[in-house]
Parts: structure tokens; sequence; C-alpha cells
């Protein structure tokens, strides 16, 4: 079986140890090991899809039936897809007694399942992510406040099948960050803040390419805190991580968090 590097496993574990609070940052790698397409890479969703014409507020308002097209195909393809051991072991860390907090740039809300499923009849809420990107499994309105969770099929071969505010009759889109749009101001506001305050960093899954995500993990090293890395290839963040571990997060993230001293138990 190949695996991170042992000595680096042990590095990373002793970093957790000591660390009294911890920031995760996640990316589309966590859930590639669920069957979750990534954003880039070989088989990545920016090799045959261009950002520019489905993901942008100008492609909404150009062709919004090929917009919603190409999200309902996605939200069908997550729809799929369940959590896999890395989001399982980060909603253990996140629930127990470590001071440990969730940041993704997903919109797939596979964090949020393994959090429920975590929690069993317990409060799911401390490992509920704080999602920099949105949901794919909400939609909010172009014109008026109204907001509400989705998870069912949507009709999109014509465009009087797209979906409506039952507010105001505007369209409704995906409640998602497009490219050209700004994070939610509290939201990011809040990852800045967990992550300044976190003794150390955990990075996974992400190509770090996409600001302002990607500056969360500066936050804590900017702090004095340290940073590790989960990913099976380099990033521009790799030179600031103390540890970096190679390989798929479902892997090696239940290997790093699943024992005694990382864990807090
Ligand atoms: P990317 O697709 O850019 O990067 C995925 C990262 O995951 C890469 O660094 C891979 O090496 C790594 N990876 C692949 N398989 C992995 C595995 N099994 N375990 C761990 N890591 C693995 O995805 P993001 O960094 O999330 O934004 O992309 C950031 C943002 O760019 C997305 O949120 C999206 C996109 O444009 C918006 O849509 C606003």
């Amino acid at each position: 079986m190949t695996g991170p590097d042992v000595g680096d496993l042990e590095r990373a574990r002793g970093l957790l140890a000591e660390a009294g609070t911890i920031c995760v940052l996640t990316g589309a790698g966590v859930s590639a090991e669920s069957g979750v397409p990534t954003f880039r890479g070989e088989s990545g969703l920016w090799k045959s899809h261009s950002p520019e014409e489905l993901a942008t507020p100008h492609a909404f308002r150009r062709d919004p039936r090929l917009v919603w097209e190409w999200y309902e195909w996605r939200r069908q393809k997550i729809r799929e897809c369940r959590p896999n051991p890395g989001h399982e072991a980060l909603a253990r860390l996140a629930l127990g007694p470590r001071r440990a907090r969730i940041v993704t740039q997903n919109v797939d809300g596979l964090h949020e399942e393994a959090a429920r499923t975590a929690a069993g009849s317990g409060d799911p809420s401390p490992a509920l992510p704080l999602e920099l990107h949105g949901s794919i499994f909400r939609v909010r309105c172009t014109s008026c406040a109204y907001r509400v969770s989705h998870r069912h099929p949507l009709q999109t071969e014509t465009r009087e099948d797209l979906p409506r505010c039952p507010v105001c009759s505007a369209l409704l889109r995906p409640d998602v960050v497009w490219f050209g749009e700004a994070l939610d101001p509290e939201i990011l506001s809040e990852a800045f803040r967990v992550a300044r305050e976190a003794d150390l960093c955990l990075v996974a899954g992400t190509s770090a390419l996409v600001h302002p995500a990607a500056s969360v993990p500066m936050a804590t090293v900017e702090a004095g805190g340290s940073m590790v890395e989960v990913n099976p290839t380099d990033t521009p963040l790799t030179h600031m991580a103390r540890v970096s571990l190679r390989g798929p997060s479902g892997e090696i993230l239940p290997q790093l968090l699943d024992w005694p001293e990382s864990s807090g138990t």
C-alpha cells in the first residue's frame, strides 16, 4: 500500500496534538474519492467547460437555460455521491473536544452530510462548514432576497421550465459564487477570524489558486500558526506548510486524525 511518508505523518500528528484550535480549509480534492469531479487537472470540470461560458453572472443573463442545464447535471452527479472517509474524519474532529472549524470551497454539501451522520442524534452544528462558495443545493432569486434549500431535480429543457421565484416571479439561480462575484462578507470574515485564531490550519484537496479562499491558511501562518497540507501534488501553499502529506485525503485524513492525541480524546 502506498501512503504518506511515515516521518511526515508523525510530524503532522505532533503538530495537531499541540494545536489548541484548528482551522480546516478544504477544496474539491476532498470530494474526489466520493466521485465529485474536481475543477482543474486532467479530468477536471474546467477542462471540458469554460468558466466564462457557465459560471458567471454574464453567462446566466445571456443563456440561463444553458447555465441551469450544467448545474442540474452537476447536481445530479453530486446527489449520487456520499461522504468519503476524509469527510468523516474531519466531521469527527470538528465534533470532538478540540476547537476545530471547517471552511470549505466546496458546494457539494458532503461535509454537512458527514456532520449529520457523525453527530447521530446529537448536534451536528460544530461540524457544519463555513461554505465560502455557497451551496449547489440552494437556490436564490435573481431579483429579491428569496433563498431556499433545493435538492430535487429541476427541469431545464426550455427557458419556460426554469425555476422562478414564488415571491416576485424572477428567475431563480443556483446559490453559488460565480466568477466576478463577491463572497458573502460575513462568511468570509468569519473564515478569516477562525484562521487567524487557529494554532494550525489543515489544508486539504485544494489547488489554492482561487482567492480569497486560498488566502485563508496564510492568515493562520501570518498570525504565528502552522500549516499542514494534504494533497497528491504541490500547490502555491506548499512552501508555507510545515508538513505536506502527499496522497488522497480519503486515505490520509483518517490516518492523520483518527488517533488519540490528534483527535484530543
Ligand atoms: P481544484 O480542482 O482547483 O483543485 C483540486 C485539488 O485537489 C488539486 O490540487 C488536486 O491535486 C487535489 N486532489 C485531487 N484528488 C485529490 C484527492 N483524492 N485527495 C486530496 N486532494 C486531491 O479545486 P479547488 O481548489 O477546490 O470556485 O478550486 C477552487 C475553486 O475553483 C472552486 O471552489 C471553484 C473553482 O473555480 C468557484 O466555482 C467559485
